[in-house]
């Protein structure tokens, strides 16, 4: 019953958006579908090839795989967590749009990945990440904020992780090694530098609300 409305419901959306949007069950369970992820953030069924920075975008599709495997990795798996960790990065990136900052233009050097952490802790994950650790080393060293830091290495050891790979996991990096695990408020200061406002708040209890939605 619960299956037969998800694939109704998806068959009008496919004539409105004209986008394969998949009609299955989800094959873990709390796995996030892309299903879901349009529900809370509708413009993430496609990617506009005419908008700025479309090399960035992400659809929901593209998105979910990365999504689930950060938040098996790091063994994010209440709903509550999946949706602090989750609203943050769409309010961040725009909906999934970019993964850097951008404004105002050129953006903040250094800043990036899909929730839009700034340079201190983009430094830090590619340090901490076996792959990047080398070359964030080789490029930063151990201090953030040491004043000969250039921008274009900020901008360099960002690239370290803007693959899509690390860049859907950094939220869940950055919750899980923060010391500010327990809120969802000290946890968006803390990794995304940013206040709890309403709009952030609205997108968290949408989130929360589909995700507890078994669909
Ligand atoms: C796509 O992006 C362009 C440029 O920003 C904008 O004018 C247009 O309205 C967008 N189309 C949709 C469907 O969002
Ligand atoms: C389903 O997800 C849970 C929580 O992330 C994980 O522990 C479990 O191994 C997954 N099961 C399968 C079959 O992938
Ligand atoms: C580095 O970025 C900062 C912050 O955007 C900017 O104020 C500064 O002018 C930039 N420095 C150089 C050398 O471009
Ligand atoms: C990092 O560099 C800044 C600026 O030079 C300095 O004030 C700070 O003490 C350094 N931190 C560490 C841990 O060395």
């Amino acid at each position: 019953m619960m299956l037969l409305s998800f694939c109704i419901f998806t068959l009008s959306l496919n004539v409105v958006f004209s986008m394969v949007i998949p009609c299955r069950p989800p094959k873990n369970s709390s796995d996030i579908t892309p299903f879901q992820l349009t529900l809370i953030a509708p413009s993430t069924r496609a990617c506009n090839i005419s908008a700025p920075f479309t090399d960035e975008c992400r659809t929901a599709e593209q998105a979910a795989p990365f999504i689930n495997k950060a938040f098996t990795d790091y063994a994010i798996a209440s709903v509550g967590e999946k949706a602090a960790i989750l609203s943050l990065m769409l309010f961040e990136t725009g909906e999934f749009k970019f993964d850097r900052n951008h404004f105002p233009a050129p953006g903040r050097p250094g800043q990036g990945t899909r929730n839009l952490m700034t340079f201190p802790f983009v430094h830090q994950y590619a340090l901490d990440t076996p792959s990047t650790h080398s070359r964030a080393l080789a490029l930063a060293g151990t201090n953030a904020t040491d004043p000969s830091i250039t921008n274009d290495t900020m901008n360099a050891v960002r690239d370290l992780v803007l693959g899509d790979e690390l860049g859907f996991a950094s939220a869940m990096w950055c919750g899980s090694t923060r010391p500010t695990r327990q809120g969802w408020e000290n946890y968006i200061t803390g990794c995304a530098f940013t206040g709890v406002t309403g709009d952030r708040t609205a997108v968290w209890e949408k989130t929360v609300s589909v995700l507890s939605l078994s669909l």
